[in-house]
């Protein structure tokens, strides 16, 4: 399984901070955003990883990550021109994901709590796709899913309706099998000039080969796209990590605990990052 993790965009909600680069690295308490769902990646046990972004902002998340051996991982990276949907990401992708299947994750959805229902996804090698529904009061600003009452089944997909006829939001976190990469190809740019997420999974509805996992109560997916979202979601890690003294999405930890790394490599890599309260607590981790 591959994973790609986009994280370009125009982000011009967030301006100024977007005219230095994208949003994915604005600072969730911290921590760049895009630890986050770089971490959901790996905690799912994903190693290859590719990052797709613009020209700005691609030569910083090299910094950030470079070849990703440090974490046991193969992170690479390509260069979208422009926003022009969040489906090119495979056929950008289409060289990366060779032969397999693909894990997309948009690098600016934040998720924390039990993710079993990703987890088992990936591990899941039948045909198809699967999405995620997730209930949020406001459906409009999301791609949809609606049910079938009397089955259960998913019965349409709808890319930010006016008028949504279901509350269950499709999470930007995706997987599929490699028929994706042709299905991308084949799409055509929507009214707003993208290729189209939903378009995709439109495909595999049509096909009978989407599967559709509710998510239920207690696993936060948070927003991060405007000012106040970003300050809301700084505050609720800075409240979970000083309760409990514990990291989220502290990639070091976690290319520890899934044994990407030995204890030997976690802590020269400890002994590499400048003295720091990260650097503490990564020191803590090691000797626990
Ligand atoms: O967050 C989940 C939602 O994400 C889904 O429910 C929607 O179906 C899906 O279309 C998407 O909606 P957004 O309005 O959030 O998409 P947005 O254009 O804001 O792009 C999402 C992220 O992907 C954002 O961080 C920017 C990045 N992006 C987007 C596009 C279109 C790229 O890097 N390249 C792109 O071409």
């Amino acid at each position: 399984m591959k994973g790609i993790i986009l994280a370009g965009g125009s982000g011009s909600r967030l301006y100024p901070i977007t005219k230095l680069y994208s949003k994915q690295l604005a600072i969730i308490y911290d921590k760049p955003l895009i630890y986050y769902p770089l971490s959901i990646m790996m905690l799912a046990g994903i190693r290859e990883i590719l990052i797709i972004s613009n020209e700005e902002t691609i030569p910083l998340y090299k910094k950030l990550f470079g070849t990703g051996s440090h974490l046991g991982l193969s992170v690479s990276y390509t260069v979208q021109k422009a926003p022009n949907g969040i489906a090119e990401s495979f056929i950008l992708g289409e060289d990366f994901i060779g032969k397999d299947r693909v894990s997309l994750i948009l690098g600016d959805n934040i998720f924390y709590g039990k993710m079993n229902f990703f987890y088992s996804a990936v591990e899941n090698e039948e045909p198809g796709a699967t999405i995620f529904a997730y209930q949020v009061k406001d459906p409009q600003r999301y791609g949809i899913v609606e049910f079938d009452s009397a089955t259960g089944k998913p019965a349409a997909i709808v890319e930010k309706p006016k008028h949504p006829k279901s509350n269950y939001a499709v999470p930007g976190l995706y997987v599929y099998d490699n028929r994706v990469v042709e299905i991308a190809k084949g799409l055509k740019p929507s009214a707003r000039g993208e290729l189209e997420i939903t378009d995709v999974n439109k495909a595999y509805l049509d096909m009978g080969e989407l599967r559709v996992e509710k998510i239920g109560r207690g696993l936060a997916w948070l927003d991060t796209g405007t000012p106040e979202a970003l300050l809301q979601a700084s505050n609720f890690f800075g409240v979970i990590e000083d309760r409990q003294g514990l990291k989220v999405a502290c990639i070091e930890e976690i290319a520890y605990n899934k044994g990407f790394i030995s204890l030997k490599e976690f802590k020269e890599l400890a002994g590499t990052i400048p003295d720091s309260l990260y650097k503490d607590y990564l020191l803590r981790v090691a000797e626990e």
